[in-house]
């Protein structure tokens, strides 16, 4: 056996108690040790799934290979020609065959952008439809959408991707069908004047059962691993502790699931217990913003910031900073509107070192430049690299919290392409490749409003997959859906899909109490009594953190379980001497490497 010196000083260090009367060692070897100990073998971690799957996202020579054998699409690979297919609109199709002998479908001539080939198919209410096809372009590169015409002749966007000229890239999306009806499956392109091409074409209904249970086993994969010890007694030679009794609780749950909070937090205690009850995680809604801290040039005002930073600290609430700059006009303090460029770059120099510099050390990201996708504020008075600076200053004044670009709709609305997953890839690249920009922590931030109607989970989904495949952790940073009678259940659909996400590392709602003023998602009734949505939240804070498990170790003084990630505390005791001993561990996604050695 194996004990690697460095380890014992890591876990020593996050605080063992040692009860009098007898040492405690805790050790920490990796996965070898386990090998050695025979006992069982190492799991597979579901990320070698995960960077299998970036693999496909790549512009690929040949197409990439039909996902579920194509779903409902007749003839997904065009082996057959173009049986199952019509010319949609005013353009030619045929199938040609590419020097490996493949064979596809181009969509030429086009006049008009969805002039391209389509496929009826049966949409059942309630479905969700996974979408997937490997599209290229004839020249240079073009945003190809799925499209799916319904009955009442809406063209719903599905999904889209850069498609690239030489190369196959692949086209994830879905629609989740709000009736039973006949659509059309087609493609689009704005430039007319090139060429469209498809291959392996697939769209694979789930019932939202199958949908729910694809969820739990990836959150079993993604949010658990499997944790061993092995107990056993200081002075005897490494001899097993058998059948010693094992107490873990859960001290923090590791998935940050966080609500926003405003000022009225400052002027009730009821908030304040409703909140600090629950959550770990913060963003302040708008106290940390421009418009809020400068209201006047020159005057700056952080009085409700800071007070509102020093309760969540006396909480041990970790919070992300929102935000730097907003790039919508609209949202500017009044007299930053009119300023000169000149102007304008003095205001938001001092802005960004006041609000960076005062808040060093105490955030665990900024939002630096908000909704940079749709807005272009800054860039249109300073120039196209403007962001790419902020996040520059940004990082040199406070090192220490993950820079995030903010957006909406990436996830929540396929229908706006300024903030598609793949524009929202290409910005952060362009960002975060800015000469000096390189080593920034970068995050990827997705608001997350969602509207009444039935979240298009298919949509989100592929959303999540592309934008993971930066490898770039993403936040559901203002999570709220808009007022309807599937309010609470939409939400539950929502936050389970992005907590199963193995991409995504955080979730945090603007919703909060409506003694707030939070009355679009009001979690809780002027008396702080829940509403349907805020026992959907509690039920979940539940679900997604650990109970307490009592156990006991086998003859050989061995044990193993399965715990979802975060920080605990176990408590072994000697069923003979009822001699015990307390530490502190941490389950990440790691851990199933790991085997805890406890001498008692
Ligand atoms: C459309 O595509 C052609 C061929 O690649 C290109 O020359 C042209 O600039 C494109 N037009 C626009 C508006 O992007
Ligand atoms: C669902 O219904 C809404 C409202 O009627 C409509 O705007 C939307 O396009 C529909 N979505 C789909 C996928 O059919
Ligand atoms: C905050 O965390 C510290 C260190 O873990 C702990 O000692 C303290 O009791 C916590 N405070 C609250 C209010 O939970
Ligand atoms: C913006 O940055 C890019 C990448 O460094 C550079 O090529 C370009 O010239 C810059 N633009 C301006 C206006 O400075
Ligand atoms: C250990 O605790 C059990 C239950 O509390 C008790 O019955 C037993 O006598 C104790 N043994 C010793 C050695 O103290």
């Amino acid at each position: 056996m194996l004990f690697l010196g460095f380890s014992r000083t890591a876990l020593l260090a996050g605080g063992v108690r040692s009860s009098p009367g007898f040492n405690m060692f805790l050790f920490l070897s990796l996965a070898f040790a386990l090998l050695s100990l025979g006992s069982g073998q190492i799991k597979q971690t579901v990320f070698d799934d995960y960077y299998d799957s970036l693999a496909t996202t790549q512009c690929l020579a040949e197409p990439g290979s039909l996902m579920h054998g194509g779903g409902v699409i007749i003839n997904p690979e065009f082996t057959h020609g173009t049986s199952g297919w019509t010319v949609f609109g005013q353009g030619a199709t045929e199938v040609r065959i590419s020097h490996t002998n493949n064979r596809f479908m181009v969509a030429c001539d086009r006049k008009r952008p969805s002039d391209s080939f389509s496929q009826k198919v049966q949409l059942e209410k309630g479905m969700f439809y996974a979408f997937s096809t490997w599209v290229q372009v004839s020249r240079g590169s073009e945003t190809v959408s799925v499209v799916f015409r319904t009955r009442d002749d809406e063209f719903v966007r599905g999904g889209s991707v850069m498609a690239e000229q030489g190369c196959w890239s692949l086209l994830k999306g879905g629609i989740a069908a709000n009736s039973s009806s006949i659509a059309d499956v087609l493609f689009e392109s704005k430039n007319t004047s090139t060429e469209i091409w498809v291959d392996n074409v697939a769209l694979q209904p789930f019932s939202k059962k199958q949908w729910r249970n694809h969820q739990e086993q990836s959150i079993e994969k993604v949010r658990k691993s499997r944790v061993n010890f092995l107990i056993t007694y200081a002075n005897k030679r490494g001899l097993g502790v058998g059948g010693a009794n094992v107490l873990i609780k859960q001290t923090k749950p590791g998935f940050p699931f966080g609500c926003g909070m405003n000022f009225h937090i400052l002027e009730s205690a009821d908030y304040q217990n409703w909140f600090a009850s629950r959550f770990r995680f913060t963003t302040f809604t708008n106290a940390m913003k421009w418009y809020s801290t400068e209201k006047k040039r020159g005057q700056e005002d952080y009085t409700v910031a800071d007070a509102m930073l020093k309760f969540t600290q006396g909480n041990n609430i970790s919070i992300r900073g929102h935000n730097v700059f907003w790039d919508n006009q609209k949202y500017q303090p009044d007299w930053v509107k009119t300023l000169s460029p000149d102007d304008l770059r003095k205001a938001a120099e001092k802005r960004i070192n006041s609000v960076v510099s005062r808040y060093a050390g105490e955030l665990i990201a900024w939002d630096v430049m908000n909704e940079n996708l749709h807005f272009s504020f800054f860039e249109d008075n300073l120039g196209e690299n403007a962001s790419s600076m902020y996040y520059s200053t940004a990082y040199k004044l406070d090192p220490t919290p993950r820079m995030f670009l903010n957006e909406y709709n990436t996830i929540e609305y396929s229908g706006d392409e300024k903030a598609s997953p793949g524009n929202y890839k290409k910005r952060l690249q362009e960002i975060f490749s800015y000469p000096g920009n390189e080593d920034i922590p970068a995050g990827i931030g997705v608001q997350g409003h969602f509207g009444t109607g039935q979240p298009n989970l298919a949509y989100m989904r592929s959303s999540l997959d592309i934008l993971a495949t930066t490898g770039v952790p993403i936040w559901l940073t203002e999570v709220s859906v808009d007022p309807g009678v599937n309010q609470a259940e939409h939400l539950e659909e929502i936050l389970r899909e992005a907590y199963s996400h193995p991409g995504v590392e955080g979730i945090i709602m603007f919703a909060g109490p409506m003694y707030a003023g939070f009355n679009n998602m009001a979690l809780a009734d002027m008396n702080f009594n829940n509403t349907p949505a805020g026992d959907v939240v509690d039920r979940l804070l539940k679900e997604w953190s650990s109970e307490d498990l009592e156990a006991r170790a086998d003859d050989g003084g061995f044990f193993s379980t399965t715990l979802l990630h975060g920080e605990y505390e176990v408590t072994v005791t000697d069923p003979i001497s009822n001699s015990s001993s307390t530490s502190r561990f941490e389950v990440t996604k790691d851990s199933f490497k790991i085997i805890y050695h406890f001498h008692i």
